[in-house]
């Protein structure tokens, strides 16, 4: 445990001296460095967002409050979603806007919402679109999106144009291809394409992979420089590089943090944001992910700057990150201009100056340590005081029985010639500020949590459904959306329709199968029903599924117990997703027994299930074909 005795020698405006043992001064005499551009949350890479819409009110408003409401959370910035590309990305796939080449429908999904839900707390907010995969017929079946780039850009421009005309947004600024290869060709035609289209303020991010090679290819391109407004780069270490600084261009990161929202998390993502700008000159940071509402076995479990996985219980958690984003984000806005008077802490940690140019300024001060930030070794005590401006709350370490709290407002520092002390530890965040809004917002405490529950029914009947897709299925592969057939004289008006028909470009590897799962992990006896319209006749099938245990980019690898059948009239049980046209391996041991009933008989018994032991329930189709689901209904004991 060390201290650092800072005195602030206010001598003018804006010239503050920091001495005892170690001495900074902040001035703008020197002149001012970039303009801030803001902090945001990635909502989508992919479907990170999924089970926030499921949330009953007043939660589901509380989230959206703590995430981008002025003045109370985290008062986001910047919303950057995907572009939804009928593909899996990471924790599932999104819908895309076109499934097929004549199809256009601006309904699908919960992106279009959330950035509504963002607009209507913040007018100002910065938005953005990336897409990650794109439907097949953008790339004519081949999994590459440049080989017709009029296509890929007149795609991604249909999406610009939809979300003004059917929901009033503004896209501020569009993306190439998610971490994946860019071709400067197509840049190009995206910048004419969006100019032919009357969105010359539009601005172009690329390469939102690494800061090479995009900068160099800029450099010896005059045409791509200009088409290029931001260069974007993900996870940059807080640094960047010589080319990248030479193109002259607004540097981001443009996906960063992606941690576990623990404490540790929350320390980490104190030193990115300010140190993204010190080492790197980034002036905008973007968190993947926006909030962990996605269930928490999929890869990457709570890597959100908040926590809300339980739609079913109306639980959520508030985590650091949310507080840690306030100290920057309550006290700045994108206009601001850092102070060129920022820097390393001689024993640790960073500090940064902005200002509005009329006179007020902000500070913002980490002393995150190493052991803080990459710790995994739980017993390591993180001792943190997080101070605000004037604003302070103690935390001593997440193993200690106190609950930390963050974000607290002190007393108005007191200025004794121009200067004050402040005295630092290890693992504090400070912001020092004119303005007088800092706000820790709250609401009562959600309800507690709870397991999904036991009993689970959908009948999809559903007339004007507010989401394409049922509550709490995840697809993994494929979209499974709300389907009205008004001409089915039966029971099945209402269904759940798989609609993918062709392997999309992918971003992962998607399965040849298409998955979408429900429930609790933990499940191991259970009952899985559904009623099941297979509309590929001959080489259709579908499937329902037990303790599926994979899914996000492992789907392929999914075990689980597979009930197929197959529109030939046969059926199937397996132990994989991917092994349906296999002969079935008897499923050996271990004492679970497993029976498929159809119509109400049985068609199977007693087949014995080796592993996995535990795992989603699931449905799913053979291949990338039309299939629809009703009735569906899981009992687990
Ligand atoms: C939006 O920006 C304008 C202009 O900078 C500012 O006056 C206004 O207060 C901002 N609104 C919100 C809700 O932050
Ligand atoms: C609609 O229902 C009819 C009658 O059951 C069926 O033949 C047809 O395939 C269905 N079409 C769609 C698109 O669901
Ligand atoms: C599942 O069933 C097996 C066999 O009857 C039993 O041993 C096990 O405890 C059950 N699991 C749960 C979670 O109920």
């Amino acid at each position: 445990y060390r201290m650092i005795s800072f005195i602030l020698l206010l001598c003018r405006f804006f010239t503050i001296a920091i001495c005892v043992t170690d001495q900074y001064v902040l001035d703008d005499k020197v002149g001012l460095g970039r303009v801030f551009d803001g902090i945001g949350g990635l909502s989508g890479g992919g479907a990170t967002s999924r089970l926030l819409v499921n949330y009953a009110e007043p939660y589901r408003s509380q989230i959206l409050d703590y995430l981008f409401k002025p003045n109370f959370g985290a008062s986001l910035h910047i919303l950057k979603v995907e572009i939804g590309g009928d593909a899996q990305t990471t924790d599932g796939t999104e819908p895309s806007h076109m499934h097929y080449e004549n199809d256009e429908n601006f309904f699908r999904g919960y992106e279009w919402w959330l950035m509504k839900e963002a607009k209507k707390r913040n007018p100002n907010i910065t938005l953005i679109g990336l897409p990650w995969a794109f439907p097949g017929w953008v790339g004519h079946g081949k999994n590459w999106p440049y080989d017709y780039p009029d296509i890929t850009a007149t795609y991604v421009v249909s999406w610009i144009i939809g979300a003004k005309q059917y929901h009033d947004l503004d896209i501020n600024y569009v993306g190439i291809w998610n971490e994946r290869n860019f071709d400067s060709k197509y840049i190009k035609l995206l910048r004419y394409t969006l100019d032919k289209s009357g969105l010359e303020s539009v601005r172009i991010i690329a390469s939102d992979n690494l800061w090479e090679p995009i900068s160099l290819f800029m450099l010896l391109d005059q045409e791509l420089r200009r088409a290029v407004d931001v260069i974007g780069a993900h996870y940059p270490g807080t640094t960047t590089v010589l080319e990248a600084l030479k193109t002259q261009k607004k540097l981001w990161s443009s996906e960063d943090y992606s941690t576990f929202n623990n404490e540790v998390g929350g320390g980490c993502w104190a030193r990115i944001l300010n140190q993204n700008y010190v080492n790197g000159l980034m002036t905008a940071t973007i968190s993947w992910n926006l909030v962990a509402s996605y269930y928490g076995e999929l890869p990457f479990g709570r890597d959100g700057l908040m926590t809300a996985q339980e739609p079913w219980s109306g639980s959520y958690v508030v985590e650091s990150p949310i507080w840690i984003s306030a100290h920057t984000t309550q006290f700045t806005q994108p206009g601001w201009t850092y102070l060129q008077t920022v820097g390393h802490l001689a024993h640790g940690g960073s500090y940064v100056a902005l200002t509005n140019g009329k006179g007020d300024l902000t500070v913002v001060i980490e002393t995150m340590v190493c052991s803080a930030l990459f710790a995994i070794d739980p017993l390591i005590v993180v001792s943190t005081y997080v101070l605000l401006g004037d604003l302070r709350a103690k935390l001593d370490g997440y193993k200690d029985t106190q609950r930390p709290t963050f974000f607290e407002k002190l007393s108005p520092l007191k200025l004794s010639d121009g200067s004050f002390t402040l005295n630092l530890g290890e693992d504090e965040v400070y912001t020092l500020t004119s303005l007088t809004s800092g706000l820790k917002g709250s609401f009562p405490d959600p309800p507690p949590s709870a397991p999904f529950p036991t009993t689970y029914k959908d009948d999809f009947n559903v007339a004007n459904p507010p989401f394409t897709e049922a509550p709490d299925f995840a697809d993994q592969t494929g979209v499974f959306e709300y389907h009205i057939n008004l001409t089915d004289p039966g029971p099945h008006v209402f269904t759940l329709r798989q609609v993918v028909t062709q392997r999309p470009v992918t971003w992962a590897t998607d399965a040849d199968q298409t998955i979408s799962v429900i429930g609790n992990y933990k499940w191991e006896n259970l009952t899985v029903s559904c009623d099941v319209f297979m509309e590929t006749v001959k080489t259709g099938g579908v499937f329902i599924a037990a303790r599926v245990d994979k899914g996000g980019q492992s789907v392929r690898n999914a075990k689980g117990l597979f009930y197929w059948i197959f529109s030939d009239g046969s059926y199937k049980v397996t132990n994989d997703l991917a092994s349906f046209s296999e002969a079935p391996s008897l499923l050996l041991l271990q004492g679970q027994y497993a029976t498929g009933l159809l119509n109400g008989y049985p068609l199977w018994k007693n087949a014995v299930v080796l592993g996995p032991k535990n795992g989603w329930a699931a449905i799913g189709t053979k291949s990338f074909e039309l299939a629809q689901f009703d009735n569906f209904a899981v009992k687990a004991e």
